[in-house]
């Protein structure tokens, strides 16, 4: 079942210094038209270089960010502020920069059950107990400050805080970057216990495309604003079509010192969204590009349930060593 429908949306933000008086006002595109849908208990990894615009992407799903075209619906149907705010909860990069430093985490769990109102109010205490069991914490730890505590410790506290909404979806932010390879570990392994037993969609934001495949049923790659690839995670990994993709899954580095790594990597930096390239956004960037990507913007293949926007029908990548 469809939880989450994004369609053709799209966020502009208005560049700084410009558009004084109104005149030649410039426009950052973070979010340049995109659609996806995401299932109830289904994990879509977003991944892409900086700045492709994925937080943007996340937040505005949430009506975190204004949405300059486009439209997320919630079950088929437009959603107001306050259900999303009841059925969807964001986890963040930084678990400490994300709660309240003056408030204990047993406080800060407290609270949400309070605006949220899932329990009654003589059941809270009961309540915060439960959730710090349901990520692995002592409920001694209920009353400690979150500078007291580690960081995977906090990003616990961060996961019951999103799960006290008992939400549908959760967006997770980069939310095991800051962490030890070790505890990473431990978390994505929480991650994938709480969404079978809780059949939670999550819409997870990484840098790293291990953790994607390890974590993900699917994986769509953003590149300046646009999803140029979407699929199932093994057909993604195994058998990209998209030249950027490729470029990304080979730069992964290779834990196997007798599997050196093929090809050449990505050259450059992406441009910048406020000066986009013509046709594909990627061509100065693509060893595949041929004329006409400079100046019409590609199409979209879909084969079965995998997508991808390029110009090339038959994927290069496919069965060379990646
Ligand atoms: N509030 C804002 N005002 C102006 N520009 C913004 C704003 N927020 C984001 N941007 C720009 O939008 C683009 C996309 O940013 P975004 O943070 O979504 O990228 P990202 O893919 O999450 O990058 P990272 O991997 O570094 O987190 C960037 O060029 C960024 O500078
Ligand atoms: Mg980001």
């Amino acid at each position: 079942m469809t939880l989450l429908q994004v369609k053709d949306l799209e966020v502009r933000f208005a560049a700084a210094g410009s558009g004084l008086f109104g005149l030649n006002k410039q426009w950052v595109r973070a979010v340049n038209g995109v659609s996806l849908t995401l299932a109830a208990g289904q994990t879509l990894g977003l991944v892409g270089e900086s700045g492709s615009g994925k937080s943007t992407l996340g937040r505005a799903i949430l009506h975190l960010n204004p949405i300059s075209a486009g439209q997320v619906l919630f079950d088929g149907g437009p959603v107001d502020i306050a259900r999303l705010r009841h059925e969807t909860a964001m986890i963040f990069q930084d678990p400490y920069a994300a709660l309240n430093p003056r408030l204990s985490i047993g406080q800060t769990l407290a609270e949400v059950l309070q605006v949220q109102r899932k329990v009654a109010p003589q059941q809270i205490p009961q309540r915060v107990n439960e959730l710090l069991e349901l990520v692995g914490l002592r409920p001694e730890l209920a009353g400690r400050k979150p500078g007291s505590l580690s960081g995977g410790q906090c990003q616990r506290v961060g996961i019951a805080r999103a799960l006290a909404v008992e939400p549908r979806l959760i967006i997770a932010d980069e939310c095991v970057a800051a962490l030890d390879v070790s505890i990473q570990g431990q978390i994505i392994n929480l991650l994938l216990a709480l969404q079978a037993r809780m059949n939670l969609a999550i819409l997870f934001i990484a840098h790293d495309l291990a953790i994607v495949r390890r974590l993900c049923d699917r994986v769509a790659v953003m590149y300046l604003g646009k999803i140029v690839e979407e699929g199932p995670v093994e057909a993604v990994f195994t058998a990209p079509r998209h030249p950027y993709t490729a470029a990304l899954i080979q730069a992964i580095p290779e834990i196997d010192p007798h599997r050196p790594l093929s090809g050449e990597p990505l050259p450059g930096e992406p441009p910048s969204p406020l000066n986009l390239p013509t046709g594909c956004a990627f061509h100065p960037r693509c060893r595949h590009a041929r004329e006409t990507c400079r100046e019409q913007l590609p199409p979209t293949h879909f084969l079965q349930d995998h997508r991808y926007s390029c110009v090339l029908e038959q994927s290069p990548f496919i069965d060379k060593e990646l």
